[in-house]
C-alpha cells in the first residue's frame, strides 16, 4: 500500500479511500481491539441520543461497516448507511445479509460522498455520523450537508476521536494513538501506516469545541457535547430547530 500521509494538494479523499479499502477486511476487529471494546459502548450512546420513534428516517452518514446503520434498523427506523468505499460497504451489506434473517426492507447501504449528498434538503429525522468528519476534506461541509439534508426536529449525532483539555492526559492519548495504534495495526492487520494515520488526521480536526462551535452557527438547537475517558472520545450533538 502507498503511504497514505499527503503532501500538499495530494488529494486527501483518494487517499483516505485507498486507505479503508486496505483495512476494510480487519477494520471491525481493530476496532475493538484498539478501544478495548469501548466504541461498542460509545455507539450505543450515539443511538439512544438519535431516539428513534416510529417512521423516523435515518442517515447514517461514513458508514464503513455498518455499526450504526444496523443498530438504527434493529430500533425500527428506515435507515441509509452511505460511504464512498466499496470495500467497507461490501462488509456493511453482508452483515446487514447475516444479521437479519429473513431479510429486513428497512436497511440499504450506498456508495456517495459525504460532502455532496445525493439527497434532498430535510430528508431525515436522524443524521449520524461515526468516525467519519475527521476524515473528510471538510468536516465544516460535511456538518453542513448533515445540516441541509436534516428536517426540523431532526437529531445530528456525531461521534468521533477528541482532543482531551487537559495537556497530561493528551500528552499520554497522543503517545497511545502515535505509538500503540500502529503497533496494533501492524499485528492485527499488517498495516501500522493506516493506523498512524488516526493521529495525523485527529491532529488537523479541532475536535470537539469546534464542532459544537459550528452546530451553534448552524443554529442547531440543543447543543451539547458528551465526553468520554475525559475528552479522548466525543460525542457531539444538536436538534434542527422545528
Ligand atoms: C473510520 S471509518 C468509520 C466507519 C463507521 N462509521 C464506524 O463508526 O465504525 C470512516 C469511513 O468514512 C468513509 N469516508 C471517508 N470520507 C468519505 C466521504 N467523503 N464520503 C463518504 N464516506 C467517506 C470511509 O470510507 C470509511 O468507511
Amino acid at each position: 500500500m502507498s503511504n497514505i500521509f499527503c503532501a500538499p494538494g495530494e488529494p486527501r479523499a483518494a487517499k483516505v479511500n485507498d486507505l479503508f479499502a486496505a483495512i476494510a477486511r480487519r477494520y471491525d476487529l481493530l476496532n475493538d481491539v484498539q478501544s478495548f471494546g469501548l466504541h461498542r459502548r460509545w455507539k450505543r450512546r450515539v443511538i439512544e441520543l438519535a431516539a428513534v420513534q416510529s417512521g423516523n428516517r435515518a442517515l447514517d452518514l461514513c458508514c464503513g461497516t455498518g455499526d450504526l446503520a444496523l443498530a438504527l434498523a434493529r430500533r425500527g427506523a428506515e435507515v441509509t448507511g452511505l460511504d464512498f468505499s466499496p470495500a467497507m460497504l461490501e462488509i456493511a451489506e453482508a452483515r446487514r445479509q447475516r444479521n437479519f434473517k429473513p431479510p429486513i426492507s428497512n436497511l440499504k447501504f450506498m456508495a456517495g460522498d459525504a460532502l455532496q449528498l445525493p439527497f434532498p434538503d430535510a430528508s431525515f429525522d436522524i443524521v449520524t455520523v461515526g468516525y467519519g468528519l475527521r476524515n473528510l476534506t471538510s468536516w465544516e461541509k460535511g456538518l453542513a450537508e448533515m445540516h441541509r439534508v436534516a428536517r426540523p426536529g431532526a437529531r445530528l449525532v456525531v461521534l468521533d476521536f477528541g482532543k482531551p483539555a487537559n495537556a497530561l492526559w493528551r500528552g499520554i492519548y497522543f503517545a497511545y494513538l502515535k505509538c500503540a495504534v500502529p503497533l496494533l495495526g501492524w499485528m492485527f492487520c499488517g498495516n501500522a501506516d493506516a493506523y498512524a494515520y488516526i493521529l495525523e488526521s485527529l491532529k488537523q480536526y479541532p475536535a470537539q469545541p469546534a464542532v459544537a462551535a459550528k452546530m451553534r452557527e448552524l443554529k442547531l438547537a440543543n447543543v451539547r457535547v458528551i465526553n468520554f475517558l475525559g475528552g479522548a472520545m466525543a460525542i457531539n450533538y444538536g436538534e434542527k430547530p422545528i
